[in-house]
């Protein structure tokens, strides 16, 4: 996420830090804050009323009849989860180039980009990647992913050693796939309409049927019918109010009904009828323009587009990211794409009823009332935290009847309020000022443009929304926010109510939900719908934990000093209880409660990071915030995506762009995992090419449940 194919917010010289403009304030509404925290927890360890379909329950209602009883007779959880194994040290200087688990583990690869998923070979990573190889193997920047338990192999311990594993590649690194070095000729070198399909190829969903032999060794059953590669020019249908729209409709798809591609798919989501949800982030660095004449409108401000993108230059080979010739394409992305995995000529659907923004997760929980609700955070400074509620209730008893639930409901978007209450402001047309006079003319466009919807209904400003996830019993929906390194710049600003600020522009004040200046370390933020009912308007929150560097002697900048906070620790040395980290990102409840937590800073372990070390993923109990390290990745690669089998004794991992941000040789920071570091690669006895994102499978060595 430090590449500039990821931005983080941290490479735009203009960000300073710079004193606040009101202190009082801040002291008020942190003490409001500490008077909340105490109602918020009396009140959360005591109920179970809200059932949620969470973790790896999911594979058992999707596939396992024996297991829709996640609701009335849905067995409550320990409130203690049970966490029992020995933290990892932090992978500081000099770093280890492997995954390091703890002991009593066992951390192996499973498959690595470009590993063939048909009979076909694998590719070879010292030749640069062409589409036709790609679309057969396993993409690029692996992220969210699910498990999806073979049907009829039945409830228990079947279940867990057969399924698909469905999975995002989320981006790729052009010079890296194109085999172009160093890395700063990328910007130089001719671009050809071959090198940018094979990067689109490396884009998207992977869909691969996973297997256990014997204990600790899964493999990918190459050749299964059901893997499948969905790629930046597979062809979606778009569903929902803004299918057909005028801003969808492009001179390729006058209907503006079918859009190929899905791009920047991050984090996940998946449903209780056996579906997976992929969500859309970063699109708008994929498209650019050669046209020295082109200015982005507020629309395209609000998004993030410019003439310049990320660096792909996709734009130059491939017309359809020519932003001046096809005005319309980026409205095609930026949404929730719902795949079925057990149907491999199924094709995807764009969901337009749940926003268009920059998607980082879509957790769902279903209520007592078999109610539905989405969880999902917009991944960029200063944007906002969503939730979709289906109109109709989910039927049990009938899975095809709930296929097309996602394209009925109501979109919400979070006001956190200071004194700990908050209210879902609906994005309907017509009411609260998304009128035609306002830049919206139908409901179409207010879900198109979600992000001037929410700022019209002056939604909150957050560090980043990234993953959410459902407590298993409480019903509770914890959520990273990962960073803002403009939170308490000056001169202050908000987004404007109009729409016209241009993304990641504004300098919010400090507020009770993100109350740190220049956020470098992140938090974790929760709430419960008031009622226990996701269909609820108001909630009450907390903040679970800030994050930080306990050892850290940095001071916050400008005329903030903790002294202000009333020995709340707001500083960078957080108030984590046991190991620390930053930048959290992959959340995930396990159906015990455990919360796992992944990270994505630069993963070099320097600077703000010489004591974290680099990314990781930790454990921690959402009871007591006992925090313990349990996985470290090789340097400078992200840890994100996970999911346990329903036994809850094989985790899947993924470990993205170790090595990222080389600029010499392909190899400069990392070799894994071809160097072996995690067991037998598809490239063993071959050397060490490129440093490869895979997911890897983790074992317990007695055979036990993970995190025990
Ligand atoms: Fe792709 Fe927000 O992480
Ligand atoms: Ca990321
Ligand atoms: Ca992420």
């Amino acid at each position: 996420m430090s590449s500039a194919l990821h931005p983080d917010g941290k490479l735009n010289p203009a960000d300073t830090i710079a004193n606040p403009s009101s202190h009082e304030t801040i002291r008020d509404l942190i003490e409001t804050r500490l008077f909340t925290r105490r109602t918020f927890i009396k009140g959360s360890l005591g109920a179970t009323a809200l059932a949620t379909v969470g973790g790896s329950l999911l594979s058992c209602v999707a596939n396992d009849a024996s297991a829709h009883k996640y609701k009335g007779d849905h067995k409550p959880v320990d409130q203690q989860p049970d966490i029992g194994f020995t933290p990892v040290a932090p992978n500081v200087i000099p770093m280890t180039d492997a995954v390091t688990v703890p002991a009593g583990y066992t951390a192996r690869v499973l498959v690595s980009w470009g590993d063939s998923l048909t009979k076909a070979p694998h590719w070879d990573p010292s030749t640069p990647m062409d589409e036709a190889t790609q679309v057969r193997c396993y993409g690029g920047h692996t992220d969210g992913m699910h498990y999806f338990a073979f049907p009829f192999t039945g409830h228990g311990a079947l279940a867990s050693k057969r399924g698909l594993l469905v999975t995002n590649s989320e981006y790729v690194d052009p010079a890296l796939l194109s085999g172009v070095a160093p890395a700063a000729d990328y910007a130089k070198v001719a671009i050809t309409p071959e090198m940018v399909k094979a990067q689109q190829a490396g884009h998207g969903v992977n869909v691969v049927e996973i297997y256990q032999e014997k204990k600790q060794d899964w493999e990918v059953r190459r050749n299964s019918p059901f893997n499948r590669r969905i790629t930046g020019n597979t062809p979606i249908v778009v569903s929902g109010p803004a299918a057909g729209h005028a801003m969808l409709r492009t001179e390729a798809d006058n209907k503006g009904r079918l859009v190929l591609g899905t791009l920047n798919n991050c984090a996940n989501g998946y449903t209780p009828w056996g579906t997976y949800l992929t969500c859309e982030e970063n699109f708008n660095g994929y498209f650019g323009s050669v046209d020295a004449s082109f200015v982005p409108t507020a629309h395209e401000n609000r998004y993030g587009l410019s003439r310049a993108g990320f660096g792909y230059r996709w734009h130059e080979a491939d017309p359809r990211f020519e932003l001046s010739a096809n005005r319309n394409e980026p409205n095609r992305f930026g949404w929730v794409v719902e795949v079925d995995p057990w149907d491999p000529k199924s094709k995807p659907i764009k969901r337009t009823a749940l926003g268009r923004f920059k998607h980082e997760s879509a957790a769902i929980s279903v209520d007592a009332d078999e109610r539905v609700a989405l969880y999902m955070g917009d991944d960029e400074r200063n944007e906002y935290v969503y939730k979709f509620v289906c109109a109709r209730r989910y039927n049990k008893r009938n899975q095809h009847a709930n296929r097309d639930m996602l394209d009925n409901g109501t979109l919400y978007v979070a006001k956190f309020n200071a004194d700990g209450s908050g209210t879902w402001l609906p994005l309907i047309w017509g009411q609260n000022g998304l009128t035609t006079e306002n830049g919206f003319a139908d409901q179409a466009e207010v879900l198109i443009k979600a992000r001037q919807a929410g700022d019209r209904l002056g939604a909150t400003m957050m560090d980043r929304p990234e993953w959410a996830s459902v407590h298993p019993s409480t019903g509770e929906v914890y959520l990273t926010l990962t960073n803002n390194s403009r939170r308490g710049n000056t001169p202050v600003s908000s987004n404007k109510a109009d729409g016209t600020t241009t993304a990641a522009t504004a300098n919010p004040v400090v507020d009770a939900a993100n109350p740190r200046p220049d956020n470098d370390y992140g938090h974790i933020i929760r709430w419960r719908e008031d009622g226990d009912t996701v269909t609820a308007t108001s909630f009450v929150w907390d903040i679970f934990v800030q994050c930080g560097d306990k050892a850290t002697t940095k001071a916050l900048a400008g005329s903030y000093t903790n002294a202000e906070f009333d020995g709340q620790n707001v500083g960078y040395q957080g108030n984590i209880n046991g190991d620390d980290y930053g930048a959290p990102d992959g959340l995930w409840f396990d159906k015990h409660g455990r919360l796992w937590i992944q990270t994505d800073q630069p993963g070099d372990a320097k600077g703000d990071w010489a004591n974290i070390g680099g990314n990781m993923m930790l454990c921690a109990d959402p009871t007591t915030g006992e925090t313990r390290r349990f996985l470290t990745a090789p340097p400078h690669a992200e840890v994100t995506g996970l999911i346990g089998t329903p036994d809850g004794k094989t985790m899947f991992v993924g470990i993205q762009h170790p090595g990222e941000d080389w600029a010499t040789s392909f190899t400069d920071h990392s070799t894994w995992p071809d160097n072996g570091a995690n067991g037998p690669t598809t490239y063993r006895g071959r050397g060490v090419a490129k440093p490869r994102s895979s997911v890897i499978v983790i074992t317990k060595d007695d055979g036990g449940v993970i995190g025990t």
